[in-house]
């Protein structure tokens, strides 16, 4: 298996399963593969730092800061073409799940842009508990892969799941990854623009309107695109998450104006444009400069209207260009999603109905139906949002295909 000039950080923690490690590199790099160690000080129990910094003519890292300085973790997040965490203990895949920071391999991984993947081993007991099995898929719907668990003997003598993967499946399985990448590159030379999070609208120094948006579903979206290849420009509101992949530039933003002037800048050049940030359609008449007093009785904020982002583009669009909106309606569902579709003259729109459950903001899932110009309908199951964004793109990249040919 080919993994020839790619750059992988072999995350070790404190397992029995750690003594796979020196042949599981030895193996990555026959491969082709550059590696760097992290070990976390409990897998140093198991097999020696020395053991693996000559085998991988590298340094090994353990801690944030050691004897030589600090260790630069977010450096070697960005390095890394892929992290591979194994053999992960139910203790790391706690931190990871989490985002524990306690030590150097927690740090990389949350500075990682790469693709994770983790080879969870430990007793059949520990395997089976529903804290452990609720973090894997935490870490699934984060986006990270499971290197799935070997059945056999186990250390303590039990017998059943929890063995780490043999190292020849993990060098398999990263190899298939890479492969399926290359070839599922659809998109490449396509520019993308994907608004995404909420919009705070100032009152105040210290107080704005804004919505419960997470921005989880532009993240998605902005990953998907890029994987397969495009250019992607995310324009987000304020939000905690940040979209992960080599070919995403963030444009992070406030208000709906400074949206607005962000996503018409770069739309002349965007093959494909998807508004799915929850803009507010309302902003403060007057901004305060000095933070407003309290004062006897109620108080009114008068409002005005923002720029519809998704409207003007939809007005500047030219032939070839393709516009995707988001519609969230609690009644006369398809109705409604069919008049924006036209209104903000979008190729085709996405509806989330509050009606199911699991959709919207503040979920992982999605439930979504998408609707074009011609009417035709695809309504889907409740899926993870990563999920949701692979319809969506596969939907555009169809379209695009279709007017190519
Ligand atoms: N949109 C936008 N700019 C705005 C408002 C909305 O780009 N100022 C985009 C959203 O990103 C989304 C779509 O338009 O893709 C949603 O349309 P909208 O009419 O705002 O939907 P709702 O907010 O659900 O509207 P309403 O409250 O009228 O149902």
């Amino acid at each position: 298996m080919e993994l020839k000039n790619k750059k992988v950080i072999l995350a070790v923690s404190g397992s029995i399963a750690a003594y796979k490690t020196a042949f599981l590199m030895r193996l990555l790099i026959k491969a082709g593969a550059e590696v760097k160690i992290i070990m976390t000080p409990a897998a140093t129990d198991f097999i020696t730092p020395l053991t693996l910094s000559t085998l991988s003519k590298n340094p090994v890292h353990s801690n944030v800061s050691s004897g030589e300085g600090w260790n630069n973790h977010v450096e070697l997040g960005l390095w890394a073409d892929a992290m591979v965490v194994a053999p992960a203990t139910a203790n790391t895949l706690a931190g990871m799940a989490n985002g524990l920071c306690n030590n150097m391999l927690l740090a990389v991984y949350l500075s990682a842009r790469c693709p994770v993947f983790f080879a969870p081993a430990m007793d059949l007991d520990m395997w089976t508990h529903p804290a452990t099995q609720n973090n894997i898929n935490k870490l699934q719907e984060y986006g990270n892969h499971l290197i799935p668990v070997g059945h056999g003997e186990l250390a303590s003598g039990l017998v059943g799941a929890g063995r780490m993967a043999e190292p020849e499946d993990i060098v398999n399985m990263l190899a298939e990854y890479w492969l399926k990448e290359e070839t599922e590159q659809d998109l490449a030379g396509k520019k993308a623009l994907v608004t995404s999070g909420p919009t705070h609208e100032a009152i105040d120094p210290v107080r704005f309107i804004g919505n419960r948006s997470t921005g989880r579903m532009g993240v998605s979206l902005a990953e998907e695109l890029a994987r397969r290849g495009a250019e992607v420009t995310l324009v987000t509101g304020p939000v905690s998450i940040q979209a992960k992949g080599k070919n995403i530039k963030t444009i992070s933003v406030k208000s709906a104006q400074e949206m607005y002037e962000a996503s018409i800048a770069c739309f002349p050049e965007m093959d494909i444009a998807i508004m799915a940030a929850a803009v507010a359609d309302y902003t403060p008449k007057t901004v305060s400069a000095t933070k407003v007093k309290k004062k006897a009785g109620d108080m009114s904020i008068e409002l005005k209207r923002t720029k519809d982002i998704a409207y003007e583009l939809g007005q500047l669009k030219k032939t070839g260009q393709i516009t995707v909106g988001f519609a969230l309606e609690t009644n006369n569902e398809l109705e409604n999603a069919g008049k924006k579709l036209k209104k903000k003259n979008f190729d085709f729109i996405v509806l989330n109905s509050l009606n199911d459950k699991g959709a919207g903001f503040q979920h992982n899932t999605n439930k979504v139906t998408l609707i074009d110009q011609a009417g035709n309908i695809e309504a889907h199951e409740l899926k993870s949002k990563q999920q949701v964004a692979k319809d969506i793109v596969n939907y555009f990249a169809k379209i695009k295909k279709s007017s190519e040919s």
